[in-house]
């Protein structure tokens, strides 16, 4: 659904930007405040392209190459809405969800940074979409191996699978536990959903994730000074996937 607006300019539902607008590569942070300061950190020249509902897109270069970052709003329809609107309607390429997770596995500490090459969802968002089939949800591997390949063998890096859960709140006895067994890194609540998007319009998706902490080993939480340093090392990963 594309809307004629009266100046006979393109929006869509959520996106109150032209065609051009968007870079090819857009960051993706779940908080709407977060994209523009991740914005102004990156770029000098950062203009607001979108603010529908509050969810601020920007556009502006890094080292003279083009870049968009925008909020994703939280959980998997919100990320879902945004990402096929940018996919669909305004000529973007790739997206990287940069965030925080919940860690999991017992490797990863708070303040680490996790490439989630899949995402296990307790979401119904992806078994909708090939009937009788578990999609499974996975990064665009040129990302992931930019990333990595960025991380320089950091030992704060983890790369491998993380959970997208369509709750924050609600406990599932041993769940957390099982996925732990499992090996999974940590669990945010969007990856799965965006990695399906980025499949469905045959386009490339990664998310890059800040441990801000852990729902095993007893650790305190990621003060919010820490949150902003911390994060800083896994924007860099995702800065270097977006321009490869
Ligand atoms: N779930 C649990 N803990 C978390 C999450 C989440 O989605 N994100 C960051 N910490």
């Amino acid at each position: 659904m594309l809307l004629l607006r009266k100046d006979q300019t393109m929006a869509t539902p959520h996106i109150n930007a032209e065609m051009g607008d968007f870079a090819p590569a857009v960051l993706m942070p779940g908080d709407p405040k977060r994209a523009e300061r991740i914005a102004h950190m990156l770029m000098d020249d950062a203009k607001l392209v979108t603010d529908v509902r509050g969810m601020l897109g920007f556009t502006g270069t890094v080292n003279g190459r083009p870049l968009s970052v925008m909020g994703s709003g939280m959980g998997q329809p919100s990320a879902t809405i945004y990402a096929t609107e940018l996919y669909r309607w305004f000529g973007v390429e790739r997206i990287i969800r940069v965030g925080t997770c919940g860690g999991i596995s017992p490797k990863v500490k708070v303040g680490d940074v996790v490439v989630a090459l899949g995402a296990h969802t307790d979401s119904a968002m992806n078994t909708l979409r090939i009937p009788g089939v578990h999609f499974s949800a996975v990064a665009s591997f040129k990302l992931a191996s930019a990333a990595v390949a960025a991380a320089k063998e950091a030992d704060n890096v983890h790369v491998g699978t993380i959970i997208s859960r369509d709750h924050f709140y609600l406990p599932v006895e041993g769940q957390v536990q099982k996925l732990a067994d499992y090996g999974v890194l940590g669990v945010e609540m969007e990856a799965a959903a965006m990695y399906g998007v980025a499949a469905e319009f045959g386009k490339e998706a990664l998310t890059v994730l800040t441990v801000s902490d852990h729902l095993l080993d007893g650790s305190a939480d990621m003060t919010a000074e820490e949150r902003e340093t911390k994060f800083r090392g896994a924007l860099d990963l995702a800065v270097a996937a977006a321009f490869v």
